[in-house]
C-alpha cells in the first residue's frame, strides 16, 4: 500500500467511515485519523505508528457541541474554556462515554478530546460522521509532520490516504489540560495555547509543569516520555554557542541570527523578527531538515520560557532527551 496525497475531502471522509486510515491537517500539527468508535480501525492507528497501546489518542471533534457523544460531566472551568479556545490548540482530558473503546483512551476512566480549528480538518470530521481518533502522524517519538511530504516520508507504506491541508499554522501540538470533577485544571502537555492565555481565562492552574518522568514511571499521560520528538542525528541544548562545538559536522538550530553562521555545517534561523509565533511554526520542519543535513551534532538554545517558548521548550527537551540521559 502507498498513501494517497489528495485534496478531496469527500474521499477522505469515505475511507475513515469504511474503517482506512487518513492523515490530514491541523492547525497544530498532522494527525494521523481513524473512527474513533471502532476498534479495529484504532488498532491500525497504532501498528502504523508503532505506538505502545498504553499511550492513549485525541478524540477530534467537528463541533463542541458533538462533545456529549465521547465525554460527560463537564466541570465549569472546562466550559468556559471550550467557549473561549474551540476550535483550537487546546485538547481536554474529560470522564469518557462507555462508547469510547478502551484501546483509545489506554484503558484510563477519561477521553482527551478537541476540536481542530483547521476547516479542511472539521470539514473531514464532519462528512466521516464520527469521532475520529488522531495521534500525530509521525512513528512514535520522531519528529512531529507540518506539513504532507512530513508525512509521506514516513508512513507512506503505513496509510490509505493523507489529505493535504498545507503547512500547519500552529506548528506544536495542541496543549493538553486535565479537567478535575473538583474543578481543578492541570496541565499535562504545553502546546498551541500558551498557559498565560488559559489563566487569564480561568485563574490560575493546579499545576502548570508537565514532569518530565524517566520511561519506568508510572505514566500520568503518557506524552510526559523523557524522550520524543527525536531527530536521529544527536541533538544538545548549549547555553552559549561561543563555547558550544562547532565546525562543518555541526548544525544549528536558532531562534534568531546567531554570529558567524559560516563556521557550522548548516544553519536553521527559525525567527528572525524574534517572534515566537514564527519559530513555532518552522520549528520541527526546520528539526527535520537538520537531521536530514550531512552533520553528526545539532546544538541548540533553549527558547524564553513564556508563551509558546514553553511549549518549544518542552519538545527541545524531550528531543534532546535520547541523549542527555546517557
Ligand atoms: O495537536 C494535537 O494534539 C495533535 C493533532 C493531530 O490534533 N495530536 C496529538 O496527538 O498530538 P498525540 O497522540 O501525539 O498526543 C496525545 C497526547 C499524549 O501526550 C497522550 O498521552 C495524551 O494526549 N492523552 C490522550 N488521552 C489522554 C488521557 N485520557 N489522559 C491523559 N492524557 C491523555
Ligand atoms: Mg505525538
Amino acid at each position: 500500500m502507498t498513501a494517497q496525497l489528495t485534496t478531496d475531502v469527500a474521499q477522505a471522509a469515505a475511507i475513515l467511515r469504511s474503517g482506512g486510515l487518513v492523515a490530514f491537517a491541523t492547525e497544530t500539527v498532522y494527525g494521523l485519523g481513524a473512527n474513533a468508535l471502532v476498534e479495529l480501525a484504532v488498532a491500525r492507528v497504532f501498528a502504523a505508528k508503532q505506538r505502545p497501546t498504553f499511550d492513549p489518542l485525541i478524540v477530534h471533534l467537528a463541533d463542541a457541541n458533538d462533545l456529549a457523544t465521547v465525554a460527560c460531566d463537564v466541570p465549569e472551568p472546562a466550559q468556559r474554556l471550550i467557549e473561549a479556545f474551540w476550535p483550537g490548540p487546546l485538547t481536554l482530558v474529560l470522564p469518557k462515554q462507555p462508547v469510547v473503546p478502551d484501546l483509545v483512551t489506554a484503558g484510563l476512566g477519561t477521553v482527551a478530546v478537541r476540536v481542530p480549528a483547521h476547516p479542511m480538518a472539521r470539514e473531514l470530521i464532519r462528512l466521516s460522521g464520527v469521532p475520529i481518533a488522531a495521534p500525530s502522524a509521525n512513528p512514535f517519538g520522531r519528529i512531529s509532520p507540518t506539513t504532507a511530504q512530513h508525512v509521506l516520508d514516513f508512513l507512506s507504506e503505513e496509510i490509505d490516504m493523507v489529505l493535504d491541508g498545507g503547512a500547519c499554522v500552529v506548528g506544536v501540538e495542541s496543549t493538553v489540560l486535565e479537567c478535575s470533577a473538583d474543578g481543578s485544571v492541570r496541565l499535562l502537555r504545553p502546546g498551541g495555547l500558551t498557559i498565560e492565555e488559559i489563566e487569564a481565562c480561568i485563574g490560575p492552574l493546579a499545576a502548570r509543569g508537565p514532569t518530565i518522568l524517566d520511561q519506568h514511571s508510572p505514566q500520568v499521560s503518557p506524552g510526559l516520555l523523557a524522550q520524543h520528538y527525536a531527530p536521529r542525528t544527536r541533538l544538545l541544548i548549549v547555553e552559549d554557542w561561543a563555547a558550544a562545538p562547532y565546525g562543518e559536522n555541526t548544525g544549528v538550530l536558532a531562534f534568531t541570527a546567531i554570529a558567524s553562521p559560516e563556521n557550522y555545517g548548516a544553519v536553521e534561523i527559525l525567527a528572525p523578527d524574534g517572534s515566537l509565533e514564527t519559530a513555532t511554526a518552522r520549528f520541527f520542519a526546520a528539526l527535520r531538515r537538520l537531521d536530514e543535513a550531512d552533520v553528526e551534532l545539532i546544538i541548540a538554545q533553549r527558547f524564553p520560557d513564556h508563551g509558546l517558548g514553553r511549549a518549544l521548550n518542552d519538545r527541545l527537551i524531550r528531543a534532546a532527551g535520547k541523549w542527555s540521559e546517557g
